[in-house]
């Protein structure tokens, strides 16, 4: 039996694909390349010996997705395909909410109409929006206050209704904190297209050259030196977290939302600081306004998923740092180099 794995030439998805070959499981791949490359397939191959079949287009896509599941019988979806800027949602909404609430609904209609009725879903700790209290429990309020956010909540109420109407149906949306990090090879990693959002792709192009130097988005939180503080996570962690994932759909009904961190905040200048022990190199940096939409602290409680299907974040923050510059310094210009 097979998995679909939507989204799975992505940063995440290229991660959980490398882990599930490796696991003997086999995969299908639809990407529509808007955030990816061919050159991941080509790496996912490279490390694990194995070429997925491999469709290039996007969920919503009727016809695209009839022909997928004519083609193949798959026994579980595991959902990544999403567009994930906060930045670029709120000033899309609807491109938002066509291709990550729209697309998904389609994907569960094709998978209610092909009686595939096991399904993970790249869900976020966003849902969450400003915290009550930390660390985030899975029984945290849900009050997204973006449209990204909000696209992912969306998706994660569809499926709960799904699953109360269908009894057969199982799901889990797991909300990742934040992914950071690359598989061993240095082959495999992070590509954001143009100038990156994330702390720690900018952190490694600055290290690398690419970029003049880092901008620190606020250094008056309330925090332990006054600048963010995240949960991160490595991303063969999280990859590892989705298989686990699917065991527990194997044996149980019904739908859950589960945390996926380390349960460890770590500030931006704590992140910097450990970039530059670990490797050697210097990230320099100015301090900059805060980022609109930026919340002060998080950080997850992630024993449901330890309770649920026995997982928790092995890697340490050294090999974070270690697995990210392998991969930057590998391939200063990610897979064009
Ligand atoms: C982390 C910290 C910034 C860049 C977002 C999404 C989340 C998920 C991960 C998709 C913050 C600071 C960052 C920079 C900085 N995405 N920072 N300079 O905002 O926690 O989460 O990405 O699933 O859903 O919301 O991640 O990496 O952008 O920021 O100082 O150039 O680094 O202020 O404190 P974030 P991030």
């Amino acid at each position: 039996m097979k998995i679909l794995v939507t989204g799975g030439l992505g940063y995440i998805g290229s991660h959980f694909a490398v882990c599930a070959i490796q696991a003997s499981k086999e995969i299908v791949i639809v990407d529509s390349l808007e955030n990816s490359s061919l050159k991941v397939l080509d790496a996912i191959e490279s490390i694990t010996g194995t070429r997925p079949v491999f469709y290039q287009g996007k969920v919503q896509d009727r016809e695209l997705m009839t022909q997928v599941f004519n083609a193949h019988s798959f026994d579980s979806v595991v959902h990544f395909a999403g567009y994930k800027a906060v930045g670029e949602s709120t000033k899309e909404p609807l491109m938002y909410y066509q291709n990550n609430v729209a697309g998904s609904a389609v994907l569960m209609d094709m998978m209610k109409e092909y009686g595939v009725n096991k399904l993970v879903f790249s869900s976020s700790a966003t849902v969450y929006g400003v915290p009550e209290f930390v660390p985030y429990t899975e029984s945290h309020r849900i009050a997204p206050f973006n449209v990204y956010g909000h696209s992912k909540a969306m998706t994660e109420v569809m499926m709960q209704g799904l699953c109360e109407a269908q009894p057969d149906w199982s799901a889990i949306a797991l909300r990742y904190f934040n992914p950071v990090g690359a598989h061993e090879s240095g082959d495999l990693g992070e590509d954001p297209k143009g100038i990156p959002n994330n702390l720690m792709p900018f952190i490694t192009k600055v290290a690398v050259g690419e970029l003049a130097e880092l901008g620190v988005f606020g250094d008056d939180y309330d925090t332990v030196d006054g600048t963010g503080v995240r949960d991160y996570l490595h991303v063969m962690d999280l990859a590892e977290g989705h298989l686990k994932a699917l065991s527990w759909l194997d044996a149980n009904k019904g739908f859950k939302a589960v945390n996926l961190g380390t349960g460890n905040g770590m500030s931006v200048l704590q992140m910097v600081e450990s970039f530059e022990r670990v490797n050697g190199v210097k990230v320099p940096y100015s301090i900059k306004p805060r980022r609109d939409g930026d919340l002060p602290a998080f950080w997850a409680d992630a024993s449901l998923a330890k309770e649920l299907f026995d997982w928790q974040a092995n890697r340490t923050l050294d090999d974070m740092m270690r697995d990210s510059w392998h991969w930057q310094s590998r391939h200063p210009r990610g897979y064009q180099s």
